[in-house]
């Protein structure tokens, strides 16, 4: 079992990290001493995953009750969170309570959103079961919900109490979305540690097996490294932005698609592959960048039918980009990124050699 820590003072949290920790969740739960407990999922996870915890809850005699909201992107909103708001009044959880999100990214954002705004704040606990989420959206405190003129419109950064990760729920994770996950994983080895960046080149096999060992590392490392920058900024005023690497065109291509073509985490692989070639690094680590990812499955190629044009116009209006100048996270050497603005023609000029 791996415990880490992300650092924020007062509201610093553990991360712990283990195989088939799941039944272990009622005792550390006992030691925040909730008053009550909502356990927010969706049908599918839950019909994993949620007798183990409700299980383990009820041997610690926690009063605990079942919040379930449909599965997928277009739940998250403020039409579910009112939902649950209202499960949470009926089942009168109080200020002392305690919100448990079970689930992948989805479940982790809407709950947390709740968690932050329920009686003005109550305390919440990250149970992710996708790798997307156990990497990235569980650690870091952004929580939200979309809104119809755009996704994560709405939101609070709200840190949780505690993230458990049990890498035994990536076992019955569909392929596609365990590898939309590692594009996440790669971006921390491309922004911050060339050392984990070749560590996902040389493990290729294990990780997309889902081994425990190179499993459980590539979470760890990448849990460190997000709550290393999260620590140093959480309100994205400065070196947070580097998270966002391959988020500036991936963005733009899941809007361009409708948001149904890709995942996430495949739109940020393009993002990745297209948001270094802006870079003057030597050309051979630019290739070797798009090769780690090609080589786990991810896509690299900005599909020929979205318009340069129309990819540019929709960057332009991304929260990124300040008086009108698009700012890129732009890899100096793989493990180093530098925050730069780029100037339209070269961007366009990037974006058309497909
Ligand atoms: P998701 O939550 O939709 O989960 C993907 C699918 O996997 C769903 O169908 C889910 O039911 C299923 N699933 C979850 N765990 C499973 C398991 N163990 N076995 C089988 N199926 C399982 O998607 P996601 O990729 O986890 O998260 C995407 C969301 O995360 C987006 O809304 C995105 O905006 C958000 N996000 C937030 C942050 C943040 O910092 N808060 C960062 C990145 C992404
Ligand atoms: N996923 C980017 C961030 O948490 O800042």
């Amino acid at each position: 079992m791996q415990e880490l820590r992300v650092e924020l003072g007062e509201r610093s949290y553990k991360i712990i990290i283990g195989k088939g920790i799941l039944p272990d969740i009622g005792r550390a739960l006992r030691g925040l001493n909730p008053s009550k407990v909502a356990l927010i999922s969706n049908p599918k996870v839950y019909g994993l995953y949620g007798d183990r915890v409700s299980d383990s809850l009820a041997s610690e005699g926690i009063e605990h009750h079942k919040v379930i909201i449909p599965d997928g992107e277009r739940y998250k909103s403020l039409l579910w969170a009112d939902f649950i708001y209202g499960e949470l009044l009926r089942a009168r959880l109080d200020r002392a309570s305690i919100i448990v999100a079970l689930g992948g990214g989805v479940v982790g954002d809407i709950s947390g959103f709740v968690a932050s705004t329920y009686m003005r704040g109550i305390r919440f606990i990250q149970v992710p079961t996708t790798l997307l989420a156990q990497v990235d959206s569980s650690v870091g405190g952004k929580t939200g919900v979309n809104h119809l003129l755009g996704k994560n419109m709405i939101g609070t950064f709200y840190q949780p109490s505690l993230v458990w990760i049990d890498i035994e729920t990536l076992k019955s994770l569909p392929k596609r979305e365990l590898i939309a996950g590692l594009a996440e994983v790669i971006k921390y080895g491309v922004i911050w540690d060339r050392g984990f960046f070749e560590f996902l080149e040389a493990e290729r096999v294990g990780i997309l097996s889902v081994e425990d060992d190179p499993i459980s590392h590539i979470i760890g490392r990448s849990c460190e490294i997000k709550s290393e920058v999260v620590s140093r900024d959480e309100r994205e005023s400065g070196l947070r932005a580097i998270l966002n690497f391959g988020h500036t065109i991936g963005h733009a291509i899941e809007t361009a698609t409708g948001y149904g073509r890709y995942l996430h985490g495949e739109a940020v692989a393009i993002g990745m592959v297209y948001e270094s070639r802006l870079s003057d690094m030597p050309k051979d680590e630019i290739t070797k960048i798009e090769e780690v990812i090609s080589s786990y499955g991810l896509p690299t190629k900005i599909p020929p039918e979205i318009e340069p044009k129309a990819l540019l116009s929709s960057m332009e209006v991304d929260k990124k980009a300040l008086s009108g100048v698009l700012r890129f996270v732009i890899p100096k050497a793989i493990g180093s990124v530098i925050v730069e603005g780029v100037d339209r023609d070269r961007i366009l000029s990037v974006i058309s050699d497909r």
